[in-house]
């Protein structure tokens, strides 16, 4: 049994849809990436700023105290005063000459004479014997003033290196560096990769947006066209827009929606046709059941025919009935075949003997000519029941009096049938539709003969489950020719 599960109709709320799933993988994909490569950046950029600037420091404060070392104890302060600030000017910074104890001797501006500096730099240089030293710092705006003498500035950097005089060392050289212009810079640059990735993450944003729509789109409209189906629309389809997957998938559910909606309609259409089948005998024997009852005095022998016209219409009946069966049980693939090794030559005679008498009845000649011992795999009633049923036609639309022949011979490691009559013929229009269900060329005349269109349609389909195939010959006034091609080593559908 076949359960049926309710369609989902309400809406993907926006956090669970695919569009922002979408969006956040582009944006976590471009964000990260942009993110690393601009922290890269920044480190590379001030690395190589920070590198240079202690290179330069350092080599200004080796090549001063070149030139200082030796003039700290044969020069006289007034002219030392004068180089020293001559020389910071030039640098742009301060210098100051300390001795071994840290005591500041000389200042280019003039201020720390005599006072000890405990600077990081001057006590790796005088306590553990470097030669230089250099170290940049945020000691805040008030001491970056007091030091430097650039106001407003947050950063400074202090370079040592030893002095010696003719006697070794006799005091270090404190370059006092401004370097805020450089930290400056550097800031500027960081914030203008922040200002980029800012940009590309909006643009990214953006992007996402519209490629999210472009791919979601048609699932969403899947998704709508699905969900007007599951409310019973057969004829929706989905729009067949773009390329690629997404148009394959649009186009299969489009193929598939089509075959849905012929199912739908042809089996509606064989519902309709059998019941109006089987209402017809019904109502004929309705109308034959009120006249006996209300004609108690009706003669007997007239009684009589109408019970044997009730009995002819059950009959009827039945036979509808057992081939609708037959058409279902085929359907729903629940007839498997029995395959077996058959003698089809024999099963051929058998049956037209079979049929001899009813045709002799008409004053008919069924005449075969049979290829001897033809064997193939396959189902033996069912064949039995195609040739029956293509002999039965053939008796049923051709005259009293007329000729029917079947031959079996075998071609191409195929063995085919061919059931020739010389009776009405069909209707070169009417050819293609004879194998419908329900299909009749003259309908008024073969209910006459008992004929429902069932016939046919069953033979198609016993045919096609032994991978054969079955077409008609056939001249309007002249007869016609059935043929059957099967298979001899047939694998047959559903076979067990
Ligand atoms: N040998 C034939 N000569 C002329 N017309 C034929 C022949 N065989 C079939 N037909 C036409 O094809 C139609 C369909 O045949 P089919 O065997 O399916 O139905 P039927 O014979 O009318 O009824 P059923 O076989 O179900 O009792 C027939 O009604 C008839 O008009
Ligand atoms: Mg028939």
């Amino acid at each position: 049994m076949v359960t049926i599960s309710r369609i989902r109709t309400e809406k993907v709320p926006f956090w669970a849809s695919i569009r922002v799933k979408i969006l956040l993988a582009f944006f976590v994909v471009v964000g990260v990436s942009f993110l690393v490569a601009a922290t890269n950046l920044t480190g590379l950029v001030s690395n190589y700023l920070t590198e240079q600037r202690t290179r330069e420091d350092t080599q200004a404060a080796e090549n001063l105290a070149g030139v200082f070392g030796p003039m700290m104890q044969t020069a006289d302060s007034a002219a030392l005063n004068n180089r020293l600030r001559e020389s910071a000017e030039g640098l742009n910074g301060r210098l100051l000459l300390l001795d071994t104890d840290g005591k500041v001797q000389f200042d280019s501006f003039n201020a720390l004479c005599g006072q000890r500096l405990p600077l990081p730099e001057v006590l790796r240089v005088l306590m553990l014997d470097e030669t230089s030293a250099y170290g940049m710092h945020q000691p805040g705006g008030e001491t970056v003033e007091r030091m430097s003498g650039e106001s407003g500035a947050e950063y400074v950097a202090y370079g040592a290196h030893e002095l010696l005089g003719p006697r070794g060392r006799n005091g270090v050289l404190l370059y006092v560096s401004r370097i805020q212009g450089m930290v400056d810079s550097l800031n500027a640059v960081s914030s203008q990769l922040n200002t980029v990735f800012i940009v590309i993450a909006v643009a990214a944003l953006i992007l996402a947006l519209f490629l999210s729509r472009l791919l979601t789109t048609p699932i969403v409209n899947l998704s709508r066209t699905m969900r007007k189906m599951g409310k019973g629309d057969l004829s929706v389809r989905v729009p067949e827009k773009g390329s690629g997957e997404l148009r394959q998938l649009a186009e299969n559910y489009n193929t598939m929606a089509a075959q849905l909606e012929n199912l739908d309609r042809s089996r509606n259409q064989f519902v309709s046709n059998a019941s109006h089948e089987l209402k017809t005998p019904l109502a004929t024997m309705k109308i034959l059941l009120e006249t006996m009852m209300y004609q108690p005095d009706m003669p007997g022998e007239v009684r009589e025919e109408f019970m044997a016209d009730m009995n002819h219409e059950i009959d009827r009946l039945t036979g509808i009935i057992t081939d609708l069966l037959t058409l279902t049980r085929m359907d729903n693939k629940s007839d498997a075949l029995k395959m077996e090794e058959i003698d089809l030559s024999g099963l051929t005679e058998e049956t037209v003997r079979l049929l001899t008498p009813a045709a002799r009845k008409r004053g008919q000649r069924l005449e075969s000519s049979v290829a001897p011992d033809l064997r193939i795999r396959g189902d033996r009633t069912k064949l039995n029941q195609v040739l029956y049923n293509l002999i039965d036609n053939a008796m049923k639309y051709t005259q009293d009096g007329g000729e029917i022949h079947v031959s079996l011979e075998e071609k191409n490691d195929q063995a085919i049938w061919r059931v020739r009559d010389n009776g009405v013929g069909i209707p070169p229009e009417d050819q293609e539709h004879i194998f419908d269900r329900f299909y009749r060329v003259d309908k008024a005349r073969s209910r006459e003969t008992g004929g429902t269109g069932l016939g046919l349609s069953i033979v198609r389909q016993l045919v096609g489950m032994h991978q054969g195939q079955v077409y008609v010959e056939s001249e309007p006034g002249k007869g016609s020719c059935f043929v059957v091609e099967l298979p001899r080593n047939g694998k047959g559908a559903g076979a067990v």
